[in-house]
């Protein structure tokens, strides 16, 4: 058999590296240092890129208490994922080599001309996020020639808010038992020059909000429900589970009706939007009754779990409405797709809820002011990509949605 000739191996001569090698070797590692050292300081200082990005600083930030109370939806929560889960079931069908040079996101909302589709809706105890509070989202807003909708429990009064400077607001309206105090806060907000109600009527007993009910949650007692400061109605006390639940079932009204929309109209001559409609019968009902429009919402998920989220309920509301009145939507915008989804279901306009706590927590005006541009930057690129110059070339067949039947595709667009 023939056996292979072995080779003596060469024994490894391992060669001294040259001064020069080791110098450039040193110096190398020196530079990666500090391009590692400018990597973590960037992440620390990194500069938000996306609203979303907001809720991770305000959970830093704020106490637990205050955050959870932001944060959470009710029960399981399922609504609350599914806001934002539905939108990402809606596909674009974009539209090509249409001249997108010039664009154009205005529009009126009530007969008030506004910047963007994209507004403010109300949440309560704004100043548990950010010392200015109300005062910080409303002139965020006004800076940004949007509307702002401030809430029944603010930290701040309607007075206060209007003393921030010029601005389109709507005050949102829950309805006490003692309706004396509806009425001389409806004609406080009149006066303070606000444009419309936003009446919420999902809210005749508080959702079961899980984490407030850990928490005990209550509002800090340094602070004031500021429009109901001189009624004696100003403080929440601490109770067995949520303070917030425990005020509401003492202080809002239960039996509240569709006959209380009308009676709304003869205490005040300000548009009355009803917030909280998910269902085409109620759309129906929302427009005998007098409302001047419609606001799609299931609370930010906070209300009834197991809803659907908003964008899947707005086409219903929006065929029902046939035209008549402006159908609103709020509840898990994050992006400017989102805000064209919407619209393209047939929204007005949109609001958002979170993304103001949160940014207000992380910086104050300046973080709100962010997010109103982010959400303008993403929705005019949104609409450039999809061939879209104005809010009226937005239409149905910009999207499909996964209830959408093959044969529902445009007749352009069928083969
Ligand atoms: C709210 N929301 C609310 N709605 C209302 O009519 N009156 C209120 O005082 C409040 N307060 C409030 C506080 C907080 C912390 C949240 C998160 C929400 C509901 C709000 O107006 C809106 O419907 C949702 O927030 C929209 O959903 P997103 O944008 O938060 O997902």
């Amino acid at each position: 058999m023939h056996v292979a000739e072995s080779h003596p191996v060469a024994p490894n001569r391992i060669r001294k590296p040259s001064i020069g090698f080791l110098l450039h070797a040193l110096l190398i590692n020196l530079e990666l240092q500090d391009f590692w050292r400018e990597g973590v300081k960037n992440s620390q200082t990194m500069e938000i890129t996306n609203v979303t990005e907001y809720q991770a600083i305000a959970k830093e930030k704020l106490p637990k208490m205050v955050y959870d109370y932001y944060a959470s939806g009710a029960e399981d929560q399922w609504t609350l994922a599914e806001n934002r889960n539905a939108f990402s079931r809606i596909l674009f069908r974009p539209r090509i080599l249409i001249d997108v040079s010039k664009i154009d996101v205005s529009t009126s909302v009530l007969g008030f001309k506004i910047s963007m589709p994209i507004m403010i809706a109300p949440t309560a105890m704004q100043k548990m996020a950010h010392p200015e509070g109300e005062y910080a989202t409303a002139r965020a807003a006004s800076a940004a020639g949007t509307i702002m909708t401030l809430s029944s429990w603010a930290t701040s009064s309607v007075e206060e808010v209007a003393s921030t400077g010029p601005g389109i607001r709507f005050f949102q309206l829950y309805v006490y038992k003692d309706r004396n105090v509806v009425a001389q806060l409806v004609r406080r907000a009149e006066r303070a020059g606000f444009k419309a109600i936003a009446l919420t009527v999902d809210t005749p007993r508080l959702g079961r909000r899980e984490a407030d009910i850990k928490n005990r949650f209550t509002l800090p007692p340094f602070l004031t429900l500021k429009n109901f400061e001189g009624l004696d109605l100003g403080k929440m006390d601490k109770a067995d589970d949520s303070g917030l639940a425990s005020y509401v079932a003492g202080q809002i009204d239960r039996s509240l009706s569709w006959k209380d929309v009308k009676w709304l109209q003869t205490i005040t001559s300000l548009p009355i939007l009803v917030k909280g409609v998910l269902t085409a019968e109620d759309t129906r009902l929302a427009l005998e009754n007098g409302a001047a429009g419609i606001i799609v919402s299931n609370h930010g998920a906070r209300q009834l779990d197991y809803v659907p989220a908003t964008i899947m309920a707005l086409e219903e509301v929006v065929k029902a409405a046939q035209g008549r009145v402006p159908v609103f939507l709020d509840g898990g915008v994050r992006r400017g797709t989102d805000v064209f989804k919407a619209l393209a279901l047939g929204a007005s306009g949109i609001f958002i809820g979170r993304p103001v706590v949160f940014s207000l927590a992380a910086e104050g005006e300046a973080g709100v002011r962010k997010v109103l541009q982010m959400l303008h930057d993403e929705f005019e690129l949104t609409m450039a990509l999809s061939g879209c110059r104005t809010l009226k070339e937005i239409n149905r067949n910009h999207i499909v949605t996964e209830w959408d039947a093959p044969h529902a595709l445009p007749a352009a667009a069928r083969l």
